[in-house]
């Protein structure tokens, strides 16, 4: 099979500051893009998704491994690619037509060429009459059909998107999302292959022919998803909704195998890593919208299918699959087989006074969350119960960006004082042990 484009073995590091070592973003990626075909990237946020892609458009290098596009090994921008950006990156000073024919600028074509391709890509995408017009006059959606036509002006071989509808308000998301699709389906689209990164199940499903799923800690492809659909892929086929299911349970369950020949085998993580209490990354949640949740889920009734379910609560599904990581965590919720569980603690954890629900949340977080546990265990061995938070930040440092690193601390911090476990007292950046705990 002829790949337009693949990353082979790609692996990316970022320096952490001060020489700390190196933050993993991606290890022993393997994608390709073949010709014809529309590939989805499905990855929760920190997945590396949108390196992955600068990588793969050559906008930066790999740590190790190579990206080969049209035969040859991608060494600097990838002529082959053009991307459409989430964010528009739209120059504000520029009309229409000048912000499409910027895709051309660099290929050398006459100014009359230039035009005439600039007015059909603008046809394209449906803003014939705004040629003119500033970035400045046009709605969210009007403003990312100028993004798509500076893409397709280029007819570049592949097309990236990364997450090119999650700006725009639903409504104008689906839409122009329909169009892309009924522009592909009808053999009209101004590139041979897509590659669009997402982190929405139905958006994936909706749009591709194949959704790789990358996991995270550090980034790594999970496995390979036929959409074995007929276009366009009808969002009430059994199939969509048995598809849409799947993945949302592989989405839950960072540890499920996705079935597919193109499975990457486990990597063995490096360095022992893992084991440091540090290094598990608690998801940024705050302890009311844990138990939030989980009133919602008692009430709605136990045993409920996780697709779907952040749609019914009207919460978008990062955040939910967020608040479902910290229940699952905490051991206040299982995940089994597509559906939601609570646990007896988690039950009770929804339902009790407060009192008793932070006395059960302080015997989880202790049980469960190494990071809180940890810190607690530091303050009691001290004979003034106190320490500088710049010794756990260090430590955090270790493991994450420093943006990370203090956000870590920060959940930590929540989660610690709910407990009643430890107080922070931020002028003078100290943890302190909670009376209760000194106690005891
Ligand atoms: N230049 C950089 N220096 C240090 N760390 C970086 C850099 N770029 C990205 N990272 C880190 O790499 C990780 C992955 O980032 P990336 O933006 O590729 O993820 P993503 O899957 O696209 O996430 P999202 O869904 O939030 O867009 C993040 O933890 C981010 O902080
Ligand atoms: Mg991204």
């Amino acid at each position: 099979m002829s790949d337009l484009i693949r990353a082979v073995d790609v692996s990316k590091f970022f320096p952490l500051p001060e020489g700390k070592g190196e933050f993993t973003v991606l290890d022993g990626v393997d994608v390709r893009v073949d010709a014809g075909e529309v590939v989805a990237l499905l990855g929760r946020s920190g997945s590396g998704k949108s390196t992955l892609l600068r990588i793969m458009a050559g906008l930066i290098p790999p740590s190790s491994g190579s990206v080969e596009s049209s035969g040859r090994t991608v060494d600097g921008p990838n002529p082959d690619v053009a991307m459409v950006f989430q964010s528009f990156a739209l120059l504000p000073w520029l009309t229409v037509i000048e912000n499409v024919e910027l895709g051309l600028e660099a290929r050398g074509l006459g100014r009359t060429e230039r035009t005439k391709r600039a007015l059909k890509a603008i046809d394209t995408v449906g803003l014939d009459g705004f040629e003119s017009a500033y970035p400045k006059e046009l709605s969210g959606g009007m403003k990312q059909r100028v993004g798509f036509a500076r893409a397709f002006v280029v007819e570049p071989k592949v097309l990236f998107m990364d997450e090119p509808f999650s700006a725009l308000d639903v409504l104008t998301a689906e839409n122009l999302r329909g169009e892309i699709d009924e522009l592909w389906n009808a053999g009209t689209f101004p590139a041979t292959s897509v590659l669009i990164v997402t982190h929405n199940i139905e958006e994936a499903v909706f749009l591709a022919d194949r959704v790789v799923v990358l996991g995270t800690n550090p980034g790594h492809v999970r496995g390979t998803v036929t959409i074995d659909l007929p276009r366009p892929h009808d969002r009430n086929a059994a199939r969509f909704r048995e598809l849409t299911e799947y993945l949302y349970n592989v989405m839950t369950t960072p540890d499920m195998p996705v079935a597919s020949a193109e499975a990457t085998p486990a990597r063995p993580k490096s360095g022992g890593e893992t084991r440091s209490p540090f290094a598990r990354p608690l998801p940024h949640v705050r302890v009311g919208t844990i138990s939030g949740l989980l009133e919602l889920i008692v009430d709605m009734g136990t045993g409920q299918e996780v697709a779907g379910l952040a749609e019914r609560l009207a919460l978008p599904v990062d955040d939910f699959l967020a608040i479902l990581d910290a229940a699952v965590l905490l051991h206040f919720a299982e995940v089994s087989e597509g559906c939601v569980t609570i646990t007896p603690a988690g039950r009770y954890f929804a339902t009790a006074t407060i009192q008793d629900s932070k006395t059960l949340f302080r015997q989880q977080v202790l049980e469960y969350v190494p990071i809180v546990a940890t810190i607690t265990r530091t303050l009691v061995s001290k004979e003034n119960k106190t320490m500088k938070a710049d010794f756990f930040l260090d430590l955090l440092d270790e493991y994450y960006p420093a943006a990370e690193a203090k956000a870590q601390f920060n959940t930590a911090i929540e989660w610690g004082r709910y407990a009643e476990l430890f107080e922070y007292d931020a002028v003078e950046e100290r943890l302190k042990l909670g009376e209760a705990t000194a106690a005891a």
